[in-house]
């Protein structure tokens, strides 16, 4: 009661600050209704880890029995016999299917379901594809014994309480297993358990944000979340994979749970727990030995990512909070006067007419100054990316102007939105009001989202999409518009001020009044920071208790409140808070309690397909907020929400490093912050650490100080240097982009990813390296001028340069080497053994991609490196010409051999020889001689365009030096 009051206390202090700040008739315009607030939250549920009377499955369950195994081609086949009942979180099933399938040398599955699948769900192949077999040869196919021979993995169990164990054939290391732990499998509580070896790194079971290590004592969430990036709470992705990194064997491999139920995965000194409240048990085994292998297994099986166009790489500007088209081209005209590149500008919601998808607010946007500005920017090879939420508003029948919204009168005639239980529609909240979400396991919804898109696009030539809010989320709890649309447009009680603020049809051109309303934005948006909105003031005040919703039920069970209640990051742990409720329902009977955590990879999949209609053949530009395994096949992501502090600017390495190895690499997080205000030096050392990463994106919330790069000098020098950098290793980023989308191995590579036998950089994430070749050691922490790292290396012989000064470095391996930084300067270092391919930056993409090429070839202690470049023209997706380019040096003699047809026709610059003992007497280019000095360690060719007028790598050559 007396949070309610405190609310609409703040609410009455709102309405007060524009009474008296704005002209008072304008205000009367816009009498929003409100979400009541209490809408917005569920039941309190105490999570199952955190109850001390909880039971432990493991404890009390009875297991299984295994029967009638008999082999099969690839594997076997048994019956399992519940034991005796305990249902402890749901009804155990009586019999279960067994089937143990080995699927490659390097891939074992094991699948177990109830005999009787009535009321269960199993994820359909054509949702999330199911891990093909590998071609079997002719003499395999006639095999019957049970181990498929050259398997690296061995499949063994236990028949009384059934347990089965992994095994590596090699070593005989047992990876995983459940002997001894009974198996627990009812209709809302499914459980397995293994045990590990004491001191084990597991990594993976995203999305989170933290450490890149579940040490002991870590619980993770499988449960797709609309929460601003908790602390190791689930977040908007879910990717169901493990990976067990062993120093003792120096072996990696990986587990793949291929279920879309919401889990929990406990991590024990030496144990992990996995947890899954529907679905079935259909486990994916990877034998590694290596990390790079165990990833490239599991990101192949799952889908490899896409290769994005090109100019994805560019530097992109984004913020909610561009109010009007003016604003945004005074940002791209601000980044050209102060000559910092802008590849692509962004808007969030501000663009939209009330927050509805597929329009433009006429007064903040005008339609026809749009269309001009988008010209422009595309005439100047610069892109545009709006925010896309993934609800459809529900107008108001009643009101002819509101009624007048197509898309959705578009999908509820072909009947594709998500409904309730009795088949009436669903109607959740988002920013426009009470809203409607299409049904992506319907086909119809893929059709659907193409032609909204294709429509849209005649009117916003938009060149990619920022999917937002596909967790997904809804702003208050159930079908809360049911009965209530015509009370649309409705706001969410706890809506930033700012937002509250802007009334429909406002007249920017009135400049005291857009003044007063801009300065209201700031006021209130103060009043109603994170820290002080409703949800925070209510959630302490939910104090339902829990037993009299968490019961067992038959069927189905009790999806609303399920008897084992997760840790979910939200402050009541509902798991219908901020979200839609788990009993709306598909077309095909679905509910959303079985597919949450795949909805948004089932959105991003139509989108993608809807973009490739619109533009065939034409790389679609997706940045998506809730992915699954396999959406990087369809996406990019970026890191939610995060905060303006040291801390998220350090956790956007581990988020990095932990999407490359979900197969989703191009990753970026909110550089400078998102929440709260950044502050000169912090958006400084993060305009440079972003840098680095694949998806380089500035964006930051509404009501918070602007923070494009511009705004400080030092931020605007240190982004020059550091973008200028990023756009000169262009075609070392687009090569890596290349085997990312052939092989799965990500731009990001931990340290322990790169040397996975040295147990000393087994937690290390405050460095990363880019590919083989980079390292890079950022600042992360204020009011310093240096910064600490490590250069790993086999026996001291890995050699590594300064990239700016290019001379070689007296590293000692296991050694903490303190780096100078001061502000401005992010340490790069280059690994000896690699050559990297450059080009000189340009403004934009395309003109650095017209640009002469260059090569740094960082020599290793015996004198030799390799290296790659791959090239085509950067935006299709049936590539008709490639070129990719084999670099080798060894000998006093780099060799360059083009492989294919795409001809790249800038000339070669120059080529840096880094790593030679003395002066060279003569250095020859295919037998010519050629300029070149030396410094150090460091030879510079120069002048090399007059022997490759007809493109650097038209042809093979040779350079040698003696
Ligand atoms: C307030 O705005 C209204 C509507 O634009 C206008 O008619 C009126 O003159 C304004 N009043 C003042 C005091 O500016
Ligand atoms: C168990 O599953 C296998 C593989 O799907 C199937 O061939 C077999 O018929 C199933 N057995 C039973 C008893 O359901
Ligand atoms: C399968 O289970 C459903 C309900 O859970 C039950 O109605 C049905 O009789 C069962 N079928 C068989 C063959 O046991
Ligand atoms: C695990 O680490 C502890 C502490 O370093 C050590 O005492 C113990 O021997 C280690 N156990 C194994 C199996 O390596």
């Amino acid at each position: 009661m007396v949070d309610v009051l405190t609310i609409v206390f703040a609410f009455f202090l709102i309405y007060g600050a524009f009474a008296s700040n704005t002209n008072a008739t304008a205000i009367s315009t816009f009498t929003y209704n409100t979400i009541p607030p209490y809408e917005a939250f569920g039941v309190k549920q105490l999570p199952n880890v955190y109850n001390k009377s909880a039971v432990d499955a493991n404890e009390v369950a009875h297991g299984y029995t295994l029967v009638n195994v008999s082999s099969t081609n690839r594997g076997l086949t048994g019956i399992l016999k519940l034991r005796g009942a305990t249902n402890i979180y749901g009804y155990d099933f009586e019999i279960l299917n067994l089937t143990v399938e080995y699927q490659s040398c390097k891939r074992l599955n094991v699948h177990i379901e109830p005999t009787n699948l009535t009321d269960v769900y199993v994820l359909p192949d054509n949702l999330v594809p199911k891990p093909k077999l590998e071609q079997e040869s002719k003499e395999e196919s006639s095999r019957t014994t049970l181990n498929f021979a050259d398997s690296d993995l061995v499949f063994d169990y236990i028949e009384e309480n059934f347990g089965f164990e992994i095994s590596r054939a090699s070593t005989g290391e047992v990876l995983f297993s459940t002997v001894g732990n009974p198996l627990v499998f009812s209709n809302q509580f499914i459980q397995l358990n293994t045990s590990l070896p004491q001191n084990h790194t597991i990594k993976g079971l995203g999305e989170t944000f933290g450490g890149s290590i579940n040490e002991p004592g870590s619980v993770r969430t499988l449960y797709a979340n609309g929460a601003s990036d908790p602390i190791n709470g689930n977040l908007y992705s879910v990717h169901p994979v493990y990976y067990d990194q062993r120093y003792d064997s120096n072996t990696t491999h990986a587990v793949y749970w291929r279920s879309s139920a919401i889990q929990e995965v406990v991590i024990g000194e030496e144990s992990l727990t996995w947890r899954a409240l529907s679905g079935i048990i259909d486990l994916y085994f990877f034998s590694g030995p290596i990390p790079k292998d165990a990833v490239s297994q599991y990101v192949t099986t799952i889908g490899l990512p896409c290769m994005q166009p090109y100019w994805a790489l560019g530097y992109h500007q984004s913020r909610w909070g561009y109010a009007t088209l003016k604003e945004l081209k005074t940002v791209v005209e601000n980044f050209k006067k102060f000559d910092i590149p802008l590849e692509t500008i962004w808007t969030d919601i501000d663009y939209m007419d009330n927050y509805k998808d597929y329009t433009t607010d006429p007064v903040r946007y005008p339609a026809a100054e749009f269309k001009d500005f988008l010209l422009e920017l595309h005439n100047n090879s610069q892109h545009y990316v709006p925010n896309m939420d993934a609800g459809i508003y529900v107008p108001n029948p009643n009101n002819a102007t509101d009624n007048d919204y197509p898309p959705f009168h578009q999908g509820n005639d072909s009947d594709i939105f998500i409904m309730n239980p009795d088949g009436s529609l669903y109607i959740g909240a988002m920013w426009p009001g009470y809203t409607a979400w299409p049904d992506y396991i319907k086909n119809e919804s893929t059709t659907y989202i193409g032609n909204q898109l294709a429509a849209w696009y005649e009117e916003v030539a938009f060149d990619g999409l920022m999917t937002d809010e596909n967790e997904i989320s809804s702003f208050c709890v159930g079908s809360c518009g049911s009965g209530k649309i015509s009370d649309n447009p409705v706001r969410r009680a706890s809506t930033p001020a700012a937002e509250q603020a802007f009334p429909l049809g406002f007249n920017v051109t009135n400049a005291t009044e857009y003044s007063a309303i801009n300065a209201s934005y700031y006021a209130t948006a103060k009043l109603l920071s994170p820290s002080s909105t409703v949800s925070s003031l209510l959630s302490s005040s939910a104090t339902t208790s829990l037993d009299g919703h968490n019961t067992l039920k038959p069927g189905k069970g009790n999806i609303n409140y399920p008897p084992y209640a997760i840790n979910n990051a939200q402050s009541d742990h509902d798991l219908a808070t901020h979200a839609v409720a788990m009993n709306a329902t598909h077309h095909d009977g679905t509910v959303m309690y079985d597919v949450r955590n795949i909805y948004g990879f089932l959105q991003n999949k139509a989108i993608y397909r809807g973009l490739v209609e619109l533009h065939p053949n034409k790389r679609p530009f997706i940045i998506g907020r809730s992915t699954f395994a396999g959406s990087g096949k369809y996406v990019g992501t970026w890191g939610g929400d995060n905060v303006a502090n040291y801390f998220s600017m350090y956790f956007s390495i581990p988020q990095a490093i932990a999407f490359g190895s979900f197969g989703v690499p191009f990753f970026g997080a909110d550089v400078c912050g998102y929440g709260e205000n950044t502050d000169m030096e912090l958006c400084s050392r993060w305009m440079q650490l972003g840098s680095f990463l694949p998806f380089f994106r500035n964006h930051n919330e509404i009501g918070r100080i602007s923070q494009e790069p511009y705004v400080w000098e030092a931020v605007a020098n240190a982004s020059r240097a550091s973008i200028g950098v990023r756009y000169s290793l262009l075609p070392y980023y687009y090569t890596l982009m290349h085997e990312a989308h052939v092989t799965g191995l990500p731009y990001i590579r931990s340290l322990s990813f790169q040397f996975p036998y040295d147990k000393l950089l087994r937690g290390i994430d405050n460095q990363f390296f880019v590919g083989d070749a980079l390292i890079v050691t950022p600042v992360l922490e204020p009011g310093v001028n240096y910064t600490k790292g490590v250069f790993p290396g086999v026996d001291n012989t890995t050699v590594y340069y300064d990239f700016y000064t290019r001379s070689r470095m007296n590293f000692t391996a296991g050694t903490n080497e303190t780096l100078a930084a001061s502000l401005g300067h992010i340490p790069l270092h280059i690994r000896g053994g690699y050559i990297i391919p450059t080009q000189k930056p340009g403004y934009t993409i395309a003109e650095s991609r017209l640009n002469p090429f260059q090569l740094i070839v960082a020599l290793d202690r015996h004198g030799s490196a390799l290296g790659r470049l791959y090239l085509d023209d950067g935006e299709s997706i049936d590539v008709d010409k490639s070129l990719m380019v084999k670099l080798a040096a060894n000998d006093n003699k780099l060799v360059a051999i083009p492989v294919g047809e795409y001809n790249a026709s800038q000339p070669l610059d120059t080529i840096t020889i880094l790593g030679i003992e003395a002066k060279p007497n003569s250095v020859k280019f295919n037998g010519a001689s050629v300029d070149y000095t030396f410094n150090g360690t460091t030879v510079f060719i120069t002048r090399l365009d007059k022997f490759t007028q007809s493109g650097a790598f038209a042809k093979r050559f040779e350079v040698e030096w003696d």
